[in-house]
């Protein structure tokens, strides 16, 4: 699979990748802004085992890899909720630092709310971002996502207590009709 948008592509995770992963990913500035079960140091054998588990999973793909000039340089993916919240899917992202600020990612979350909508039953996809992470919130509100609301001290990163805010994007067509069923 391969999505072809004017500034990247998005496929699924290939053994290839493994490599410039680590090297992308190996990077503190990366780190400091996602959950700590995002490695830091991140090593090729961190690469390794994130290929493989996506490998292992079920179509659609939920976590897709962004490729630039046929190099992995970043990665973006979906996490969906589960129970009384399984409407709602929570989305990620993070490129190398060599490509910050060329709109790379603002692009892939354009697509990715379009691909989330068409492939997933939820009708709310959403995203945290820490205080002070301007270049992500930058990025969700050129894409079409609001600011919903400020959790105070809400997430530990590094020791410190953060201000989390959550930003959504809405199913534009959602009914209560529609999720009857689910
Ligand atoms: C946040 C991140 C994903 C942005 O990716 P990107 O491809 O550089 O973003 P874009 O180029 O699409 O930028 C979108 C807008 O934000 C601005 N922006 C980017 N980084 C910025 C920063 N650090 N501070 C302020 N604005 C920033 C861009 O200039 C652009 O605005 P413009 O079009 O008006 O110039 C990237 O910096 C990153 O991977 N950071 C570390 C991991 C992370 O924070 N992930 C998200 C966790 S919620």
């Amino acid at each position: 699979m391969e999505i072809k948008l004017q500034r990247s592509s998005l496929t699924e995770w290939r053994e290839s990748y493994a490599d410039a992963l680590a090297e992308q990913a190996n990077n503190p500035k990366i780190a400091q802004y996602l959950r700590d079960s995002f490695p830091s140091p991140y090593t090729k054998e961190d690469a390794i085992a994130w290929i493989q588990f996506n490998q292992s999973k079920t179509e659609p793909a939920k976590n897709l890899a962004i490729i630039v000039n046929g190099l992995c340089v970043g990665a973006i993916g979906l996490l969906p909720n589960t129970d009384i919240h399984r409407c709602n899917i929570e989305l990620g992202y993070w490129i190398g630092e060599a490509y910050w600020g060329q709109g790379i990612v603002t692009e892939a979350v354009q697509h990715m709310i379009i691909y989330t909508f068409e492939h997933f039953e939820v009708s709310r996809i959403y995203a945290g971002v820490f205080k002070g992470n301007m270049g992500s919130q930058n990025v969700l509100k050129k894409a079409g996502f609001t600011l919903e609301s400020t959790i105070p001290k809400g997430v530990i990163k590094n020791g410190v207590l953060l201000d989390e805010h959550i930003y959504s994007v809405l199913r534009p067509e959602v009914t209560q009709e529609h999720f009857k069923k689910y």
